[in-house]
């Protein structure tokens, strides 16, 4: 099975190529080839996704019976202030994708985010009406319509707050960089009044390919299930690592006014997930304890 994954180098398309099946033949798509974490093991191609032309050469010679497509500028602040200039990538690609796959028949994976909600409802189902609050929520939502409106059999992906180890080159997450920190034995500042479900990548990847062998179609919220505030994460983090959590500082969003608003409290139902796929990702302590695992297999 021949399968595409835009966003090869990013925490998604890592773990999505660590745990690929052996009948999956990958070309991963990346930015730059400096930065691959390929070492041969599967094929890239460097290309920037926004040259939409070289885009379509590569999906004609590959002829993906897959393409999981997880690049995205994901940086929510950028976002904010250049809004237009990301549309052509986390907007007009997708749309592009969605409609070559249903043109050539292949199944696509396009990966949305919570951040189509606004934070304000007790709970978000697989339906729920999108009400954004941000520019990165607002393309993630308007490329949610244009890739079911082009196939309606396109699987949309929607993670929450993902955490896991990065390419050495990747970005970092929230988790990563409080180790760093707290490694370093600096403060770091952490609101108190945002809550979110934290998600493994590992498991979002996995929730991926069992959908994809479902057929799967459609929206699909996929989160670690437990409501936690950013606060009690990082001490969660600081725990499990043996890290110093006096270091770690209450704050509220109020404190960080140039930043771009986030939805205050996303809570998943996850019934698709689990009643479809049957699938039950791991809590937040026990991904941080494979997390934690994880890195002493790397470092040995
Ligand atoms: N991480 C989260 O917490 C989270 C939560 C909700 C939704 N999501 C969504 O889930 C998806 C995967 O997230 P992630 O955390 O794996 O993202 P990531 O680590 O930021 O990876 C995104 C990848 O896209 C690549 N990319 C960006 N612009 C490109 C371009 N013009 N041409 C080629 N490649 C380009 C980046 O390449 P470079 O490395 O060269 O920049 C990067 O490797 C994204 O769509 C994101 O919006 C993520």
């Amino acid at each position: 099975m021949r399968v595409l994954i835009s966003g090869a180098n990013g925490l998604l398309g890592q773990h999505l190529i660590r745990s690929r099946s052996r009948e999956a033949e990958i070309l991963g798509i990346v930015r730059s080839r400096d930065s691959t974490g390929s070492r041969g093991e599967y094929e890239t191609r460097e290309l920037d996704l926004t040259q939409f032309s070289e885009v379509i050469q590569v999906l004609d010679t590959f002829a993906p019976e897959v393409i999981i497509h997880t690049a995205a500028e994901g940086r929510v602040d950028a976002v904010q202030k250049r809004i237009d200039e990301f549309r052509a990538l986390n907007v007009e690609l997708p749309s592009l994708l969605s409609e070559y796959a249903k043109n050539s028949g292949a199944q696509i994976v396009h990966l949305s985010s919570n951040a189509v909600f606004g934070g304000g409802a007790e709970s978000y189902s697989d339906y729920s009406r999108f009400d954004p609050i941000n520019g990165y929520g607002v393309l993630k939502a308007e490329a949610e319509k244009s890739v079911i409106e082009q196939n309606p059999n396109a699987l949309v992906v929607r993670p929450i707050l993902m955490y896991g180890w990065p390419q050495p080159s990747g970005r970092q997450n929230p988790v990563t960089s409080w180790i760093s920190s707290l490694r370093e034995g600096k403060m770091i500042r952490v609101v108190d009044d945002v809550w979110t479900e934290p998600l493994a990548a590992w498991d979002c990847a996995e929730a991926i390919w069992c959908a994809l062998d479902e057929r799967m179609s459609g929206p699909l919220n996929v989160s670690g299930g437990v409501k936690m505030s950013l606060f009690e994460f990082a001490h969660a983090v600081a725990s499990v690592f043996d890290l110093d959590s006096s270091l770690i500082d209450p704050a509220s969003s109020g404190d960080f006014p140039t930043l771009a608003p986030r939805p205050r409290s996303t809570s998943f139902d996850l019934r698709r997930l689990k009643e479809e796929l049957d699938f039950y990702p791991s809590s937040p302590m026990e991904g941080l304890e494979k997390l934690k695992r994880d890195e002493s297999a790397i470092a040995h």
